[in-house]
Parts: structure tokens; sequence; C-alpha cells
């Protein structure tokens, strides 16, 4: 059995901040203090509803997350966040639609109490939100250094304990890695001189990070994954992961696709079209927006069937993926595709999949898993990229010439198995050796 590494106390208060308090952020709030209420139960949470298995078969352990691994208790955690309209909490949920009014109703007072701080925003980055609740600074530097006032009251009005922070903030513009991104000096430099490779989600994070707060992205924007801020955050020992929560469409391909190959089955042809019509919506109906999310979105089929090694059965893969601004739908979105896979001796077979899914409803549970898992890694001291989170993301942030993994279930492996490390627990391998014996 592995050594039990020692770990701070799970006790006291956890501040949640959210940069972007929409959809995603509220149905996440609301929900967890429903929860707490008793009025619901955290459906979708690996942490508060998922088992793990420990030991031998016969030994029949098989705890929740939440009982094996010392997590905060949702009672001790506090909400607090930034957004570039003023609404608080309630407002905002009720203006998102995806919770039922009497359930929010319910909640009302809790979700009143938490009010968005002034953003750090530059409609450059963002074109189609014109929200005015943003804060000035001459300088970057001057805005996170604005943030890290901000949480630094944040933590003393609310008498926590630690802090975690979770972007659930709007798309950025697609970028790639610049100058500025390549190591601190060039990013604290950036930073001074208003670089033009900085976007507010990144100001945020060295923001986190240099505060020693744990900070996970769940955008498709850089954001956390540069050199730059992996170098801040192993060097201050704080844990950080991204990127995009893995949720509807992108789920489904990562759950389907292992099974095609598992059974040498061929893909020819993968053809995913959205429509949605949240705010989230509005804003990808911008090609630059888009051009992120789709960059996100296309390479986990590719990775998963590996083509490269499978040139019969996956060399000529037509992958192409929509979304679609359609505002009657509001949060509800559908996911339709149409796979063309092949069977033996090529024979060709086609299946739909039509998804009629609630984006929020499956992102909320993944926020609080992020929250709980970044701030047990914390108080590990587990500093730096931390993969096996890669579970709860569509684009899994990987230490620098690492392929990301995009199987499910070889995700849920990894983090089963570092978490049954970090606890002490043998690894499992699901090698039953008793022929043997
Ligand atoms: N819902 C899902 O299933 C899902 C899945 C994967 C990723 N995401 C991503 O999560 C994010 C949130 O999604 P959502 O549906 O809640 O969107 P949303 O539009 O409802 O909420 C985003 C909020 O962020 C705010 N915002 C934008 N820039 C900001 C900034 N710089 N500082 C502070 N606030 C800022 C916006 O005003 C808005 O209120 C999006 O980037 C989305 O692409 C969502």
């Amino acid at each position: 059995m592995a050594e039990k590494t020692k770990i701070k106390s799970a006790k006291g208060k956890l501040g949640v901040l959210l940069p972007g308090m929409g959809a995603v952020a509220t149905t996440f709030v609301a929900g967890v203090m429903a929860v707490r209420k008793g009025l619901a139960q955290p459906f979708g949470s690996y942490t508060q509803m998922g088992r793990i298995r420990l030991g031998k078969r016969t030994e029949k352990r098989y705890p929740k997350i939440k009982e094996f691994v010392p997590l905060t208790d949702l009672n001790d955690m506090v909400f607090g966040g930034w957004d570039v309209y003023k609404d608080n909490m309630y407002k905002a949920s009720v203006k998102a639609g995806v919770l039922d009014k009497r359930l929010l109703d319910q909640v009302k007072d809790e979700l009143k109490a938490v009010k968005p701080m002034k953003a750090v925003f530059d409609k450059k980055y963002v074109k189609r939100l014109d929200g005015t609740h943003i804060k000035k600074g001459k300088t970057k530097m001057d805005l996170a250094k604005a943030l890290m006032a901000d949480m630094k009251a944040f933590k003393k009005t609310n008498g926590c304990d630690r802090l975690v922070m979770v972007w659930c903030g709007s798309t950025e513009i697609y970028m790639e890695e610049a100058a500025c991104h390549k190591n601190l000096k060039a990013l604290e430099k950036g930073l001074k001189n208003n670089d033009p490779a900085i976007p507010p989600s990144m100001i945020y994070a060295y923001a986190a990070i240099k505060m020693g707060v744990p900070y996970a992205n769940g955008a498709p924007n850089l954001s956390a994954d540069i050199p730059a801020l992996v170098e801040l955050a192993k060097s201050k020992k704080v844990p950080i992961g991204g990127k995009d929560f893995k949720t509807g469409q992108t789920l489904m391909k990562t759950i389907l696709t292992p099974g095609f190959k598992a059974r040498s089955l061929g893909v020819d042809g993968w053809f995913s079209t959205n429509i949605l019509g949240n705010r989230d919506g509005a804003v990808l109906d911008d090609p630059d927006n888009f051009k992120t999310k789709e960059v996100s979105k296309l390479g986990v089929i590719e990775h998963i069937l590996q083509p490269e090694l499978n040139p019969e059965l996956y060399g000529n893969i037509y992958h192409k993926v929509r979304i679609n601004y359609y505002p009657p739908r509001g949060d509800n979105k559908e996911g339709w595709d149409n796979i063309d896979i092949s069977g033996w001796l090529g024979y060709p077979m086609q299946i739909k999949v039509d998804f009629l899914c609630r984006d929020s409803i499956l992102a909320a549970p993944i926020v609080l898993d992020l929250c709980l898992l970044l701030d047990y890694a914390s108080r590990k001291e587990m500093g730096g990229i931390q993969e096996y989170l890669g579970f709860f993301f569509k684009s899994p942030q990987t230490k620098q010439g690492l392929p990301p993994q995009h199987d499910l279930f070889k995700q849920l492996m990894k983090i089963n198995n570092t978490l049954r490390h970090m606890q002490g627990e043998d690894l499992i391998t699901h090698l039953g050796l008793d022929y043997y014996y």
C-alpha cells in the first residue's frame, strides 16, 4: 500500500470565486444552496455521487469520493465573483432561465447576497458583450493588482481559510501562444506594457496564482495554459487545470469514440451541429470566439482514434463541428451528430445521436468537483497542472509536449488511481491474476 502523505485540514470556510456569473456559475451556486437545504440531489457530481472501489473486489469497499477523500463540506462553501453586468446571483439566475423559479425562490436570500465585483474586461476579446460593470486601470498589471485586492477583501469579509477560482466567464477570441507567454518575466513585463496578447482571463489567472489561489478554466481560452503561468503555479505550489468543461456533445464523443476504437470499427465521418440560445450561444456566434471553441471541440476524436497508427480505420475521417445561435432554445441546447462508421469488410453503417441536453445542468457539477478537488490538491501542496482533472475538460491541459487523454474511461481510471495514490491506497489495474494461483 502506498504511503498516505500529510494534508492540511479541510475545516474552515472555502471561498469560491467565479469570474463570470452567467448560466453555468448561477446554476452551480444555486444548486449547491439547494443541495445544502435538502431540496435536490447533486446528480452529475463525481465527488458527491460517484463511488470508488478500494482494495480487492472481495473486500467490497465502495465509498463515495467525498467519504474517501477529505473534501470541504458543501456547508463550508462561500461564493463570490465578478461580472461585467451588475445583477446579483438571484437576478442573473432568473435571467439565465436554467433552473425553475420555484427552486430559485427557495434560496433567494442567499443568492441575492452574492453580488458581482467589477470585472476586468475588454470588449476586444468578447465582442458580443456590452456590460459596464468594469474596473478601470492604466495597465493590465494595475488590473491584476485590483483583482488581488478583491480576493484579499473577500477572504477577510467572509472569514475564509482558503480560496479557489474557476473561470465561468465567456469564451474569448482565438489566440495562440505569444512571446509574452513564454516565461513569468515576459508575462509580467507584458502586463505592465498592456501587451494585447494578454486577455482578461489571463489577468484573472495570473492574479489568482500569484495569490496562491488554485485556478481552473471552464472555457477554451488560453488563460492559464501558457508556460509563464505553469511556471508560476509550480513555483508557488498552486494547482491549476483546464480547459473548457466537458459537457454535451463532446462528452458524448468521448463516451462513444472509445467504444468504436475498442471494437476496431472504422469511422469515416462525424458531423456535429448544435443549436443553443443562451448568452454563451450569442458570444459564440462571433467567428473569432467560435474559433476558440471549434479548436477545443475538434481534437477529441482524432486523439482517441490515433489515425496515424490506424490509417485503415481512421485515416480519412471528415470531422465537422457547427454551433448555431438559436434564441428560442435558451440554455436547452440540441446537439445532433451523424456518425458514419464501417464494420466487417468495410460495410458502412450510420449512427444518429440527438442529445437534447441542458448545458449548464451538465456543467454545474463539474464546477463543484473542480472547486473541491483543486482545494484538496492545494492542501496536499500539489502545484502545477493537475492532469487527472482532465476528466472534466474538453481540452485537457497537459505538460508541454504531452498529448492530452480524451477517452472518458481512461480519464476516470486516471483520476481514481490518482486519488487512491494520494490517499495511500493500492492502485487498481483491473488485472485479475487468479489463473496463476
Ligand atoms: N454550459 C456548458 O455546458 C459549457 C461547457 C463548456 C464550456 N462552457 C463555457 O463556460 C463559460 C460560461 O458559460 P455560460 O453558459 O455560463 O455563459 P454565460 O454567457 O451565461 O456567462 C458568462 C458570463 O461571463 C461574463 N463575463 C464575460 N467576460 C467576463 C470577464 N472578463 N470578467 C467577468 N465576467 C465576464 C458575462 O457577462 C456572462 O455573464 C463560457 O465560456 C462557455 O463557453 C460552458
